[in-house]
């Protein structure tokens, strides 16, 4: 059996894991920084690099050792190359570039949002992917719907004119003060609201003409709606403006589905691991007659073992990098 080694730093979260080439994960270690970021509202990029030039070595040490391998057993070392805060990338990339040079291991730069989407086919019987299929990624930098014809060929057929999905969450969350990340935060206090009690204005969702996302104009109807009612109850307006990004995100993704006639459909990215998500997406995605497969919890938000498991495919057909991979904080998918 072959194991790649993956490295993990493109926002606050410094990860190391080791998977073999069936797509087993055998370490994911995460040493998250949220506790730190918490105390600003958000990640403070100078601050998240710092932490993981603290952490890398660290992290690394233990995934090998929670794996029981040593470098001699690595076949390759995949590492983010982009998108992501250029400080962070630089410290994952400069280490696995390190170690690919020390130990002559060959090093596989990964888009983190291809990294995304095979958070969905990690600790399965075995490493099949059925194409084509459409994959919805959900995190807080990036929202968008990707078609993957074959491996390594995806093209984006929409995605969002302002925020992204995570990026509401946590920006209404600091509105009502209720802490960073909003996502995990709304997604608890949400049980408890109820959903139907403010109607948020949001774009038409039967506009066919684009499949594009938009949320900028949500969280201003938040805004608006808080200011005006501040004694209102934060469950209802968790749960209402939760809805109304649910509602978009299904709405969006099944119509492109039956428009593209795919029936293989994925979920990805840290919103992924939203309850109301997963359960709206579930009831639609079987009315549809849509296989709909979204992430174990643990591989929704960001880990090194979903980028190991990206470069499985690009490992098996030699398709490496070289050590001159620069780190692309815009990268596209
Ligand atoms: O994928 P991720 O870990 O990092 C990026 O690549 O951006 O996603 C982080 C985002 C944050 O905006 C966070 O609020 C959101 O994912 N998130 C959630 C949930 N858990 C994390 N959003 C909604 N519901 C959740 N349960
Ligand atoms: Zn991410």
């Amino acid at each position: 059996m072959n194991y790649i080694l993956g490295i993990e730093t493109s926002c606050d979260e410094t990860s190391a894991a080791v998977v073999d080439t069936n797509g087993k994960v055998l370490a994911n270690v995460i040493a998250s920084q949220i506790d730190t970021h918490k105390e600003y509202g958000g990640v403070i990029p100078e601050i998240a690099s710092r932490m993981h030039v603290e952490a890398i070595n660290l992290t690394t040490e233990q995934a090998l050792q929670t794996a029981q391998k040593e470098m001699r057993d690595i076949a390759a070392i995949a590492v983010t190359y982009g998108p992501g805060l250029l400080g962070a990338l630089l410290i994952g990339l400069q280490a696995a570039k390190t170690l690919s040079y020390i130990h002559k291991i060959p090093l596989i730069g990964i888009n983190h949002m291809e990294g995304h989407i095979f958070a969905n086919f990690l600790d399965k019987d075995k490493f099949a992917i059925s194409y084509p299929y459409l994959c919805l990624i959900v995190s807080g930098g990036h929202t968008q719907l990707v078609i993957a014809e074959k491996a390594n060929v995806y093209k984006t057929i929409a995605r969002t004119i302002d925020d992204a999905a995570g990026e509401a969450y946590d920006k209404v969350a600091r509105l009502l003060q209720l802490g960073y990340p909003g996502g995990p935060i709304i997604d608890k206090i949400a049980k408890t609201g109820n959903s139907q009690k403010i109607k948020f204005s949001q774009l038409k969702l039967k506009d066919k003409e684009s499949l594009n996302f938009s949320f900028s104009g949500l969280k201003t109807a938040v805004v608006n709606y808080y200011r005006k009612n501040p004694q209102a109850d934060k469950a209802d307006i968790c749960a209402s403006f939760q809805q109304a990004v649910v509602e978009q995100l299904v709405v969006r993704t099944i119509t492109a589905a039956k428009k593209y006639q795919i029936t293989n459909v994925y979920l990805a990215g840290g919103v992924s691991a939203n309850s109301a998500l997963r359960e709206a997406f579930s009831l639609e995605a079987k009315k549809s007659g849509i296989n709909l497969a979204f992430p174990p919890m643990k591989y929704c938000t960001d880990n090194a073992a979903m980028i190991a498991g990206a470069a499985i495919p690009k490992y098996l057909d030699g398709k490496y990098s070289g050590l001159n991979i620069k780190a692309e904080p815009n990268l596209k998918i």
